[in-house]
């Protein structure tokens, strides 16, 4: 990590050199696991869409991509409430093919959790998830994570496809929000 690296907002808690040498690894592993196996990439919108992009070229076995959009309600001002709602489906069935999740963090796990039961009833042949960051701190149903880029502590962080209210998707590094970085008080209370 490098301190040093200034950008609009926030500081840097991930450099952009190390999230790449971080994906290239994930990349190796997640080749090793599928060599051979139909698998579908399933990058959940928005915020993975960065992620998904490296990490798939860093892939090195035929494989398909799909999105699926996902809108997480807020049941406090802190925390999502469980309620998910599917913005956007997947386009072709997942039966009969691996799948793997691609998100951008796993905070409280409600998210991720009401998606692998959803996914389930479609009969893939296995689920799995790729996760950029983790807040073990913070979880409520445990996610088994099978490719994770990096844990962090209980902070709220953007870039790298990350947004607070829509903004900062475009940094190339993970940077964390402080309050002193809030406008009109938008800042998230964490
Ligand atoms: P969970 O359901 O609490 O695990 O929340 C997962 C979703 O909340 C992620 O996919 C993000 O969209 C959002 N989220 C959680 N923590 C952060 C953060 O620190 N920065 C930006 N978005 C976050």
């Amino acid at each position: 990590m490098n301190g040093a690296e200034t950008n609009a907002v926030g500081k840097v808690l991930i450099d952009r050199a190390a999230i790449a040498r971080r994906v290239a690894e994930l990349g190796r592993e997640i080749t090793a696991a599928y060599r051979g196996e139909p698998l579908v990439a399933l990058s959940v919108l928005k915020g993975s869409f960065v992620f998904a992009a490296d990490l798939l070229r860093a892939i090195d076995t035929p494989l398909a991509v799909e999105f699926i959009g996902l809108r997480s309600y807020f049941g406090s001002r802190t925390q999502t409430s469980g309620v998910v709602e599917i913005t956007q489906d997947v386009k072709y069935p997942l039966g009969g093919r691996h799948v793997l999740v691609i998100e951008d963090i796993v905070d409280t796990g409600l998210t991720l959790d009401y998606l692998m039961k959803n996914l389930a009833t479609r009969n893939p042949l296995s689920i799995k998830i790729a996760a950029l960051l983790h807040k073990p701190s913070r979880a409520i149903k445990p996610i088994p994570i099978d490719f994770l880029g990096f844990e962090i502590p209980d902070a709220f962080v953007v870039g790298y496809g990350l947004d607070f209210d829509g903004r900062y998707r475009n940094l190339p590094h993970i940077a964390v929000l402080e309050p002193d970085d809030a406008q009109l008080g938008l800042f998230p209370p964490r």
